[in-house]
């Protein structure tokens, strides 16, 4: 069984690079299948979900040549199956992005349901409703999502939550519908952003995006391209927190700052230093008292509901007490009962954590519930005295792209193990 070791307590220093953003990589993936001509993806992260969503990519006809470890050709031209199977929903529920792509291309498109997951129920409502205002003829049931159109027709489309997956889908549909479409309170996440430069480079006509109204007016092809994915917001704001909690000094590069401003915010409030520049932040936690700040989860530029448990990491070790509002998705407080074997207090009620400070955490045996409080733990092993030992860091792999080796090379004492024989071993080193 796989495991992450640390041996907490080393404050983090030097220089780490920022993978290509996963979330953004994985509309763009999609969105590749929608031209016969070859487009040519770089900076995409290695990491499970990306690897994931290439495969289905690859089971519907797609040629799919990687070049190298970060970029990848894809040619739709040769697609011969309109329908994505359970086997990569489960897995990754943005495969779903091919449901807009494949609509868009061919008029036709079925794609198993995702369900709900892990840190909230996650309905489809929204993406529904979008498709169907393109004219679409969307049916759910058994077990499937599948849409028909024989026109696409651009229309007013206004979503009732902002919703980044609906907002992509509806953008992808979109950009080969007829007319006009209007996508009002439309989500601004970087990923959204990314993704309509993508589709705007492969000639699509987008507009808008990044703010609440995105305007699409549909071209009747679009062309091969070759594009670069933005770096990812939510792992920079993952190695800031981790600088913050072993009070270190580290050097974040390969990051668009304006992304990390709300990170940025709340690690000052919480008392840290940031430094900002072109394209790297510095995050000074070392002789830095840490303390108390609220947080309440929001859509961009609000302040990330996937940085929430990474930044309760922090302020769990901080002095005072924090609140946490978490707004977007009701379960995502899972990893508390986590923080608190490490020797956390934090109370949940209902969708707000309330975190009293304790001076630092103790090592344990955790287990990683999911991605980001996944990360979270990782953060709290890295400041905590003693070993810690994390399971089910499968769930940490898929959006995190070599986390040992960025950890280790800020000098924190972590390893891969995969029998009871290495853990013992990486104990004795660091003993
Ligand atoms: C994206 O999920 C991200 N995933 C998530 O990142 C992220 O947490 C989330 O956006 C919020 O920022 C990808 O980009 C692949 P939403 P998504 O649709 O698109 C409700 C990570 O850790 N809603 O913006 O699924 C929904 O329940 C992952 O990398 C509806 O009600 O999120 C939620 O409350 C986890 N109906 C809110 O909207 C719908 O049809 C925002 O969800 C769709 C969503």
């Amino acid at each position: 069984m796989e495991q992450y070791v640390i041996k907490g307590g080393t404050a983090l220093s030097g220089e780490v690079e920022i993978s290509g953003a996963k979330n953004a990589a994985l509309g763009i993936l999609a969105g590749a299948i929608m031209t016969d001509e070859t487009v040519t993806i770089e900076n995409l992260p290695n990491v499970k979900d990306i690897n994931v969503l290439i495969g289905a990519i690859e089971d519907i006809g797609a040629a799919v040549e990687r070049v190298d470890e970060h970029t990848v050709k894809i040619n739709g031209k040769s697609i011969n199956r309109l329908s994505v199977d359970y086997e990569y929903i489960k897995k990754i529920r943005a495969s779903y992005y091919l449901m807009g792509a494949l609509l868009g291309k061919y008029k036709s498109a079925e794609v198993a349901l995702p369900g709900g997951c892990l840190i909230g129920s996650r309905p489809i409502d929204l993406h529904v409703k979008g498709l169907k205002a393109l004219g679409a003829n969307v049916d759910v049931s058994y077990g499937l999502w599948s849409a028909r159109a024989d026109r696409l027709v651009g229309n007013h489309i206004y979503l009732d939550k902002v919703s980044v997956g609906a907002t992509i889908n509806i953008m992808l549909a979109a950009a080969l519908a007829e007319g006009k479409t209007t996508i009002e309170n439309a989500a601004k996440e970087p990923h959204v952003v990314d993704v309509a430069s993508f589709l705007n480079s492969m000639g699509a006509n987008i507009r808008g995006a990044g703010t609440d109204v995105i305007r699409i007016v549909g071209v009747p092809k679009l062309h091969g391209t070759t594009y670069a994915v933005i770096p990812d917001q939510i792992e920079a704001g993952t190695y800031m927190c981790a600088a913050a909690a072993t009070h270190g000094d580290v050097l974040i590069k390969n990051v668009i700052p304006k992304h990390l401003e709300a990170t940025s915010a709340k690690l000052i409030e919480a008392g840290c230093i940031i430094e900002e520049y072109d394209d790297a932040v510095r995050v000074i936690g070392k002789g830095r008292k840490l303390s108390s700040t609220h947080i309440t989860t929001l859509p961009y530029p609000g302040f990330p509901t996937d940085m929430q448990p990474e930044i309760t990491a922090v302020l769990a070790i901080s002095e005072g007490t924090s609140t946490v509002t978490e707004s977007i998705f009701e379960n995502r407080f899972k990893y508390v009962d986590e923080l608190a074997r490490m020797g956390a207090n934090i109370k949940v009620e209902g969708t707000v954590a309330i975190v009293t400070g304790v001076e630092k955490y103790t090592g344990a045996r955790v287990q990683a519930p999911d991605l980001r409080a996944g990360a979270a733990l990782i953060i709290a092993g890295l400041s905590a005295d003693g070993i810690t030992v994390i399971d089910d860091i499968k769930y940490i792999q898929r959006g995190y792209e070599d986390i040992v080796g960025k950890f280790v090379k800020l000098g924190a004492d972590m390893a891969e193990v995969d029998s009871e024989h290495d853990l013992q071993k990486f104990k004795l080193k660091v003993s």
